[in-house]
């Protein structure tokens, strides 16, 4: 569904990836893993478009996204969340998830069939359907910034950190839904910091290091690795960490 042929990409004349090769197939969860400015987001956004590879290629269902902007790429189902949510705070809720339907304007399925289906996923949005978005729990707010990336029908979501500042029994939740999710039929690459909970979820794990991928393998191999516990378990206290049954 995704393929990536040795793609290189940075800021300027700093290249951050150094020429990474990767494959996701349809109902996969991958979770990209790693350490502060490994790359994991840099990534994120080179799929998504908003970063211009220098080198290598992308191909997504079959197609070079070389030549498309975000907006066709978003239209073609690959779509991101954005870092830090990115909700239009003085909008409502129901506004914020119409405005993730723009894309599919014109295809797609009828605008209050995808409302419907995303209020039965996160029924606390439906609660706050009028309420301003920015005057949501930081929980919501991640509940909605999910729920407006589906209204644009994805067949591939990209999630940056989606349990970045939450407590835990709200990434619980809000993994419970992914897994959901999932089990519908989308696909993922998930970068967490929370190593622990997205291994759980995913498939397939890759350890990012400094723009390459140090070490891939089973989701289910790489939660027993003492090397990855080691290193990329130690973020939260135990009691937090058990937040959901592996695979
Ligand atoms: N807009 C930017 N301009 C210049 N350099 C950037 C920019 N965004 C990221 N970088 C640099 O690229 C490198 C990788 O950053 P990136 O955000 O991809 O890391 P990350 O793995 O997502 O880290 P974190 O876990 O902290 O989110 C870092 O050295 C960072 O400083
Ligand atoms: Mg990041």
């Amino acid at each position: 569904m995704l393929k990536l042929h040795e793609v290189r990409a940075g800021y300027g004349r700093i290249e951050v990836l150094h020429g990474l090769d990767l494959t996701v197939r349809p109902g996969e969860v991958v979770t990209i893993i790693g350490a502060n400015g490994a790359g994991k987001s840099t990534l994120l956004k080179t799929i998504s478009g908003l970063v211009k590879p220098s080198g290598g290629s992308i191909e997504f269902a079959g197609e070079s996204l070389a030549s498309l902007g975000v907006e066709g790429i978003v239209s073609r189902g690959l779509v991101q969340i954005p870092e830090g949510r990115q909700l239009f705070g003085p909008l409502s809720v129901e506004e914020n998830l119409e405005l993730g339907a723009y894309v599919r304007r014109r295809r797609g399925r009828p605008l209050g069939e995808k409302l419907a289906w995303v209020y039965s996923l996160f029924p606390r949005l439906q609660e706050r359907r009028r309420q301003q978005a920015g005057t949501l729990s930081g929980g919501e707010q991640q509940m909605l910034a999910i729920a407006r990336a589906l209204m644009a029908e994805p067949s591939l979501l990209l999630l940056d950190e989606p349990s970045m500042g939450l407590a835990p029994i709200v990434v619980r939740d809000i993994f419970a839904t992914l897994r959901d999710l999932n089990r519908e039929g989308l696909t993922m690459i998930l970068v967490e910091q929370d190593a622990r909970i997205a291994l759980s979820l995913a498939h397939r794990g890759i350890v990012m290091e400094r723009g390459r991928f140090a070490l891939e393998g089973e989701a289910r191999t790489l939660l027993e690795d003492p090397e990855v516990q080691a290193i990329y378990f130690g973020q939260r206290k135990a009691g937090n960490v058990r937040a959901m049954e592996p695979r």
